[in-house]
Parts: C-alpha cells; sequence; structure tokens
C-alpha cells in the first residue's frame, strides 16, 4: 500500500487518535454477538500502547442519526475491549468537550480511553469541519484502523486528515493489501462468487469484476433475476423485474468478454418461507408457481463446488441462500467448505458473508475474511476509499 501506516512512526509518548470500526452486532440485551472487529483492531491498539502512546478510540455503532440514544452506546465494547487487551480502558461519555479533553489530559502512556459514540452527533456524518477540528484537538497523530467504514467520508475517518498527520492502522492495511493483491495480480483461474438478494445492489461491483474474474458464479434471491431473462420460471421468488433487462445486458457484455457467468441449475423451495413447513428440492432450474427458492439445490451446489476446486484466487460476496435459517443454509455452508478446503487464495467480503463463514466455523481456514461489508463491496467496485485516500502518501 502507498500509504503511509503506524510502521512509519514514532508514537513513544504522542496522543494518538485512533478511528476504530466497532460497529459490532448486539443482542436485545445489548451483548456484543460477534466481536471480530475489536479482535481486528487489537494489533494496532496493542502495538501503539507497547511504544508509549496515549491512545484515545473512536467509533460510530449504529445509526442513531444524531440524537444520544442509550441503546447505541459503547459502553457493551468498552468491557470487551478491557478483557481482550487485559488492561482497563477509560470510557468518556461524549466524544467532544471540555470533560473528555480533560481526560484526555490525563491519559498516561499506555493508556487507553475509548469516546462515546461519534454518531450521537449529527456533524459526524456530515463530515463539519468544525466537529472535525474539535476531534482532531484530542490527538497529535490521527490513525484510521476503521477499514468497515473507510467507505465513508465523515468527520472521523476523513475530515480529521484535514488537521492531523494521518496514518493507517495495521487492519486498513491488512485489508487493503489483501484486496489489492486479488483485485491486481490474482492467479488464475480467478473466480468471483457473488450472492445476496438485489441485482441492483450489485450491478457496479459485478460490471467491474467482469474485467478481472474467469468465471462468476451468481447465487442468492439475484439469482432469480438472472433466471428470468432466458424466461425461466422461478415461481413467486424475489425477483427485481425493473432490473431483467439490466441483468440480460450483463449476461451479454460477459458473454462478449468471455467471462463465464454460473448461475444455479435446481433450487430448495418453501411455499411458504416463515413456517419453513414444506421445503423440498426442484428437479429442474425452474420453480413451480406459488413457490419460492430459498437456497440453491444440490445440483447447483456440485457445479458450483467444481469451479470452486479449478480456481486459484477467489473471492465471494453475499451468501448463496437464507442460511440465518438452518433449513435453508445447506447451499452457503457447502460453499464456505469447498472454499475452506481449497487451496486458492480466498478473500471473504464482510457482513453477510463474513457471518456465515463464521456461523460455520470455517473462519480460520480462510486466507482472510474482511471486517468491512460496504467498505469491502465499493473496493471491489473500483471505487476510492475517501478514509483510504486522505491518509499520508509513502
Ligand atoms: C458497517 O457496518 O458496514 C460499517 O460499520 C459502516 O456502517 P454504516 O453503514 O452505518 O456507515
Amino acid at each position: 500500500m502507498n500509504k503511509k501506516s503506524i510502521k512509519d512512526i514514532d508514537f513513544k509518548s504522542k496522543s494518538v487518535l485512533m478511528r476504530v470500526d466497532f460497529n459490532v452486532p448486539l443482542d436485545e440485551e445489548g451483548n456484543i454477538t460477534d466481536d471480530n472487529r475489536i479482535r481486528a483492531a487489537l494489533p494496532t491498539i496493542e502495538g501503539l500502547l507497547n511504544q508509549g502512546a496515549k491512545l484515545i478510540l473512536m467509533s460510530h455503532l449504529g445509526r442513531p442519526k444524531g440524537q444520544v440514544k442509550p441503546e447505541f452506546s459503547l459502553k457493551p465494547v468498552v468491557y470487551r475491549l478491557s478483557e481482550l487487551l487485559k488492561r482497563p480502558v477509560k470510557m468518556a461519555n461524549d466524544c467532544i468537550g471540555d470533560q473528555v479533553q480533560r481526560e484526555v489530559n490525563n491519559l498516561a502512556e499506555g493508556e487507553v480511553l475509548l469516546l462515546e459514540n461519534l454518531r450521537f452527533h449529527k456533524e459526524e456524518t456530515a463530515n463539519d469541519s468544525e466537529f472535525a477540528k474539535k476531534l482532531s484537538g484530542l490527538g497529535e497523530i490521527f490513525v484510521n484502523d476503521a477499514f468497515g467504514t473507510s467507505h465513508r467520508a465523515h468527520a472521523s475517518t476523513e475530515g480529521v486528515t484535514h488537521f492531523l498527520e494521518s496514518v493507517s492502522g495495521l487492519l486498513v492495511q491488512k485489508e487493503i493489501e489483501y484486496f489489492q493483491k486479488v483485485i491486481t495480480n490474482p492467479q488464475k483461474p480467478f473466480l468471483f462468487i457473488l450472492g445476496g438478494a438485489k441485482v441492483s445492489d450489485k450491478i457496479p461491483v459485478i460490471e467491474n469484476m467482469m474485467d478481472k474474474a474467469d468465471s462468476i458464479i451468481i447465487g442468492g434471491a439475484m439469482a432469480y433475476t438472472f433466471l428470468k431473462v432466458g424466461g425461466i420460471l422461478v415461481g413467486s421468488s424475489r425477483t427485481e423485474d425493473n432490473m431483467i433487462d439490466t441483468a440480460g445486458k450483463i449476461l451479454e457484455k460477459a458473454k462478449a468478454k468471455g467471462v463465464e457467468i454460473v448461475l444455479p441449475l435446481d433450487h430448495l423451495i418453501t411455499n411458504d418461507i416463515k413456517s419453513a413447513s414444506e421445503v423440498k428440492t426442484t428437479e429442474s432450474v425452474s420453480i413451480p408457481e406459488g413457490w419460492m427458492g430459498v437456497d440453491i439445490g444440490p445440483k447447483t451446489i456440485e457445479s458450483f463446488s467444481s469451479k470452486i476446486k479449478e480456481a486459484k484466487t477467489i473471492v465471494w460476496n453475499g451468501p448463496v441462500g437464507i442460511f440465518e435459517n438452518d433449513k435453508f443454509a445447506l447451499g452457503t455452508r457447502e460453499i464456505a467448505k469447498q472454499i475452506a478446503v481449497s487451496s486458492a487464495t480466498s478473500v471473504i467480503g464482510g457482513g453477510d458473508t463474513a457471518a456465515a463463514v463464521l456461523k460455520f466455523g470455517y473462519s480460520d481456514s480462510m486466507s482472510h475474511i474482511s471486517t468491512g461489508g460496504g467498505a469491502s463491496l465499493e473496493y471491489l467496485e473500483g471505487k476510492i476509499l475517501p478514509g483510504v485516500a486522505a491518509l499520508a502518501d509513502k
């Protein structure tokens, strides 16, 4: 990566303002259900503390839209972070103001202070310059380790870089290096697996990956819209009829470029998605009236698996079925398993795909699992991530 990182700076006795993405999922009681984003920031946090930095961490949690809402407090995170770091972590009750400034002034070398949710101030997402200036006043140097939020040009990701020397943390560096490696110099064959619900969300990524991948597997609900292009009946499956033309153009473009698009051959279907009392596999690619596709079928698992076996580089973004329901999870589980046993370099887009890999116990077998859902998608679309672009060049 051509950006400065924490490896280029001496942090001894410095007050370091660091953006992390601690936007972790919480259950109804406020317990963290997946702490991977906290764990992923530990190498940078520990590296800075061991050098004698005074560390000020800032993050958002959820979308409180500029209001102080207790259910979006970062308090659950401070306990978990402290457990993982095996040292006390202080918590401020806001992210700017006199009280916060006093707490920052009182920090000793090797101590950590977590600021309260940045999005309790509407100025954060508005990338308000005055707000960014106030945040930047808390530190002498800025470190961005929030890969998951680096597609947002917010005060704490982009705004502060106008006021402080700004470098990347180890997580941002690792994420960018993995994505760069598979995008710019993939070992061939390069397979891109795309799933999820909506074609409309994924057009830019398909367009961009068509110039890079040898084959693109399309699964999940978005596959039903692609099947409709060929006049295949998909029953009451979720489709976007206004995207059928676009899907058709994508298929034509892929053909012209010699990129193979691999679609499902059969499906797991139900006539009642909520109760899932009746679930069966289709004989063919079409789905009868009154039934909807909820996962790929066995022939498709076999066809997708053989593509995975041939590939030397795999990027996966989006589950191929409604894996959150165990009855509809087999397809996604099998894809995860095949990637796990393959020797290909495998990069897993964050969000739902990362959650699926974790749920099925294959996290340790992937080359890289991104902590960014939206951020990894935008990177794969070929977009510039403003939170990374704003960091100092090497
Ligand atoms: C994410 O979970 O993708 C990031 O934390 C960004 O959150 P946002 O979509 O609310 O900006």
